[in-house]
């Protein structure tokens, strides 16, 4: 999704933005763009497509120590050269990138038409850089006033060359950090852009305003309040990612993640009480008791791995649980009740969506927990407590290691939550030996690899593929079909495999394979009668399971077999094999693999 960078200080603005608009490529977008101010002239190159097209257009003498940057992904118009930010106003006085939406878009346009000045683009930003240039006094009193007259969201930076060291950036909804540097100051929307620069950082809150010189800044309002902002000093290795050897982020992070694994666990497993200890979520053991249901709630991935986590919760502590988008239940007017605890899921914690539906629950007196990766995002300090997941930064689009670390996190939260209720010490211990082992089954399940791949090379052809797994199973089976459709671009639809002959099974020909999540379990017998369905209708199987039964064998054209491990961790083995799958098809299909076509890491938009 769209990416911010600025720059104010004693460096020349160029490497830093193109350094920064390389760090947010990872959001996914379709154009880019930058503009500086060049000897009191402001000057802006943007185009279509990837940086490296951007960066061919930019002239050799493009010096200039103040200057926006911007990765668009399309909302308001198609990807293309004119829509790309920075947009200017016609005197080229002001330059402005935003992330976000203006819903008033229309009706400022028709105002800003009334006043004589015609828009040249299709995009909502447009409108601010004209608004902007209507005013006469000082950017910061320019931005304020503007934004007064703006509904929507938006993270938004500014430039004026009248006021050629300074820039103003704001929020509302959409994320802006602020990098503190000596001499100089950087603001960005995502924190992988400041880091090479600064560690130490302030994030903005909705409503607020900042001017940026080199020699410090400001927070205010939008009706001018003064805010007191503390900095934060990002502590620790701050690491610079990169492919690690491998070809594509994707795989890396397939690879990283019996790491991720180690580090999600890291401390939080109690021997002496076999349980797990989790240390944020200002919950004592007896408000715990009183909860009497979960609900969960993400997007994409999130929401899969909140499905999951749904059933492990239900499993081990017996309380009802289920995951649901946040999106839909945010629009549905929820019941909130003080029984319930509610968990938002989310990688980046900025997705829109599951940040609006933590909002509605927390107005409406709920209290939250977050299941978080990125440190200091938003959704983590809105939270009534969390956990984070250590799963360190993902830049692939499609989510792997954070999916998988959000299984682990679900499980340790089922296992405290069981220990509390329904699980027996002894039953905890084997549970935290078997968490415990997990970062070596999944070394072993990578292994499996190669013959993965094999499996890919049969299902590149297809045009539509189903996944199948019954109960656990399922939300696996959803992740796997996910995975493979971002990816591989190929159609891909999961079923319960006891729904198959309620519907599905009229598509089921030799031309549609099934990949089928078998785990070793009490259903064992009657998912192998699914696979007879599917045998008798001539589509090829392929049988991810942890079994030895022998007639899976008779019945698939190809099967995997995965390690066996505690009931709990079947669905984040049998979810990384998928991912393989995934990988492999689209590597085979040539596919963007990082970035694939219409997608965006983190939807900071409705
Ligand atoms: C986007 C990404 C998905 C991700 C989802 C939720 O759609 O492409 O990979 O699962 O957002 O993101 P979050 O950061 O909230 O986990």
């Amino acid at each position: 999704m769209c990416g911010i960078i600025a720059y104010t200080g004693h460096q020349d603005a160029r490497p830093v933005l193109l350094d920064g608009l390389r760090r947010l490529e990872y959001r996914g977008y379709d154009s880019a763009g930058i503009a500086v101010i060049n000897r009191r002239r402001i000057r802006h190159f943007k185009s279509a497509g990837k940086l490296a097209v951007l960066e061919q257009q930019l002239p050799e003498n493009l010096a200039g120590k103040v200057g926006i940057g911007h990765t668009r992904w399309a909302t308001h118009g198609a990807p293309n050269d004119t829509n790309a930010h920075p947009h200017t106003d016609h005197s080229q006085r002001i330059a402005v990138v935003h992330n976000g939406i203006i819903e008033n878009a229309t009706a400022l346009r028709a105002q800003l038409a009334d006043a004589g000045i015609a828009c040249s683009t299709e995009t909502d930003t447009e409108v601010l850089a004209h608004l902007l240039a209507q005013h006469e006094g000082k950017l910061i009193d320019a931005v304020r006033s503007v934004l007064l007259r703006v509904q929507g969201t938006y993270g938004v930076a500014a430039i004026d060359q009248r006021s050629p060291d300074t820039l103003v950036v704001a929020r509302n909804g959409s994320p802006v950090i602020l990098g503190i540097g000596d001499g100089e100051m950087l603001a960005a929307s995502d924190m992988s852009a400041l880091t090479r620069y600064t560690r130490d950082i302030i994030h903005l809150d909705d409503g607020e305003v900042a001017e940026l010189t080199p020699a410090g800044f400001s927070v205010t309002t939008l009706d001018a309040h003064p805010s007191n902002k503390q900095t934060t000093r990002l502590s620790g290795v701050l690491e610079d990612y990169d492919k690690g050897g491998y070809e594509h982020f994707l795989h890396r992070e397939i690879h990283d993640q019996a790491e991720i694994v180690r580090r999600s666990i890291s401390g939080r497993l109690d021997q002496r009480f076999s349980t797990a200890h989790l240390g944020g979520l200002n919950l004592a053991a007896r408000e715990l008791l009183d909860v009497k249901r979960i609900k969960i709630l993400g997007c994409g991935s999130a929401y899969y791995a909140g499905m999951a986590g749904a059933q492990m919760i239900e499993t081990l502590a017996r309380l009802p649980s289920s995951a649901e988008p946040a999106a839909e239940f945010r629009y549905r007017n929820p019941i909130i009740d003080s029984e319930t605890l509610y968990i938002v899921v989310s990688q980046s914690g900025e997705t829109f969506d599951t940040l609006a539906a933590l909002r509605e629950i927390q107005r409406k007196g709920g209290f939250v927990l977050g299941i978080v990766n990125v440190v200091g995002s938003t959704i983590a300090r809105e939270v009534d407590g969390g956990i984070y997941m250590h799963a360190g930064p993902e830049v692939s689009v499609a989510s792997t290691k954070a999916y998988t670390s959000m299984l682990t996190v679900f499980s340790l939260l089922a296992l405290m939550l069981g220990r509390l209720k329904d699980v027996s010490p002894q039953r905890g211990a084997a549970l935290i030996k078997g968490m415990a082992e997990l970062p070596q089954a999944i070394d072993a399940t990578l292994l499996l690899e190669n013959s993965i791949a094999a499996i890919a090379n049969k299902i590149a052809p297809a045009s539509s593929a189903f996944f199948l797994g019954r109960t656990d199973a399922f939300p696996v089976a959803l992740e796997g079909a996910q995975k493979l459709k971002e990816v591989s671009y190929i159609h891909a639809e999961a079923y319960p495999a006891s729904e198959l002959k309620h519907g599905p099974l009229a598509l089921i020909t030799e031309q549609t394979p099934c990949i089928v999540i078998l785990p070793d379990n009490e259903l064992l017998t009657k998912s192998i009668s699914s696979l007879e369905e599917i045998k008798a209708r001539g589509a090829p199987v392929y049988t991810f399971t942890d079994s030895a039964d022998s007639r899976i064998e008779k019945l698939s054209d190809d099967v995997i077999r995965i390690p066996a491990v505690e009931f709990l961790f079947k669905p984040l083995l049998s979810g990384i094999c998928l991912q393989l799958l995934a990988y492999h098809t689209a590597l085979i299909l040539d596919r963007d693999i990082d970035q694939p076509r219409n997608l965006a890491k983190s939807v900071t938009v409705e």
